[in-house]
């Protein structure tokens, strides 16, 4: 099975890369359909507005609760916890994603569920991380992007290909000894917007392991149509939890 994933990997890779080029001299625009300038232009979005004593709030019951796993200010460990201050996650995620994730946790995951703490707790929490956002909320006009109707079996390949290597096979996680959460599980997948994925892998993270593709500073360069076969891949995995 190794062996026949060396053989594929540098075919799609010199794929990438000649995508990667043509992308440069082909006008995107040409090529594509009119979601591309909706989906790659970035929106202008919500300003963030924080009640202070609400996030001071947040500030103490995130240091009882989550800085153990997502360190001191949020900012992540690899492999352990990602990070909940990085401005692109902040700026892409809901209030509702947030609320429901800390609430109901990853199962299969580190991520413990705090429906414990009760809703006003949570949403103290969410004023404290929110408090690092350094750019305006885009989560509705992400979330509002189309559904991904790509293909998945070639999806599976990119994913087997470029993801694995970072979130596991199968999208597994930290639990498969990776370094990127598990995206192709149901604690995720179920709570997340085909456009927050799809924003999340042109965009990347910055500071993190997870670059983007799509630019300059891209892992690769990948066009949307094959972004949306990793997408309906991903919407195919079984949920194991
Ligand atoms: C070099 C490693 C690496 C590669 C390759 C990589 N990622 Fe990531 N990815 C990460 C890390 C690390 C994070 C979490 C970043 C953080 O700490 O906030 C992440 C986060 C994400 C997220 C957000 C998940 C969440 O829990 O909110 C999505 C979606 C994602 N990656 C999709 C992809 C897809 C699809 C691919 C392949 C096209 C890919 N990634 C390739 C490292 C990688
Ligand atoms: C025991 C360790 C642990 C604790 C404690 C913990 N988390 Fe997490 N958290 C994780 C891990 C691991 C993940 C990534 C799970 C995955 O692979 O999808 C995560 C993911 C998240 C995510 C999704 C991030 C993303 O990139 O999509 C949010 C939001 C979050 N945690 C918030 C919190 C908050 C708020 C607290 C405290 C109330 C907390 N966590 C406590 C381990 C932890």
């Amino acid at each position: 099975m190794n062996k026949k994933r060396h053989l594929i990997l540098p075919i799609l890779l010199s794929g990438l890369l000649l995508s990667g080029c043509n992308q440069k001299t082909d006008e995107k625009s040409s090529a594509s359909s009119s979601t591309e300038t909706s989906v790659r232009s970035e929106p202008v979005g919500t300003p963030v507005n924080i009640d202070p004593v609400l996030a001071k709030k947040g500030e103490e019951l995130y240091n009882q609760n989550c800085v153990f796993c997502h360190q001191a200010d949020a900012i992540g460990k690899p492999g352990f916890a990602p990070s909940l201050t990085n401005k692109e996650f902040l700026s892409v995620s809901s209030d509702k994603f947030l609320l429901g994730t800390i609430r109901d946790g990853r199962p299969g995951t580190g991520m413990p569920p705090f429906s414990h703490l009760g809703r006003s707790q949570v949403e103290a929490i969410v004023a404290f991380l929110r408090a690092h956002s350094k750019e305006a909320n885009i989560s509705a006009i992400v979330d509002a992007q189309p559904d991904a109707h790509g293909d998945p079996r070639l999806g599976k390949l990119w994913f087997d290909q470029i993801c694995s290597t970072c979130h596991g096979f199968d999208g597994d996680g930290y639990s498969a000894g990776s370094t990127g959460t598990a995206i192709g599980k149901a604690g995720f997948l179920n709570k997340v917007s085909d456009g927050f994925i799809r924003h999340t892998i042109v965009n990347g993270r910055t500071d993190t392991r997870m670059l983007g593709f799509s630019g300059p500073a891209a892992m690769a360069n990948l066009t949307d149509k094959e972004i949306d076969d990793i997408i309906s891949y991903l919407r195919t995995v079984p949920s194991k939890d």
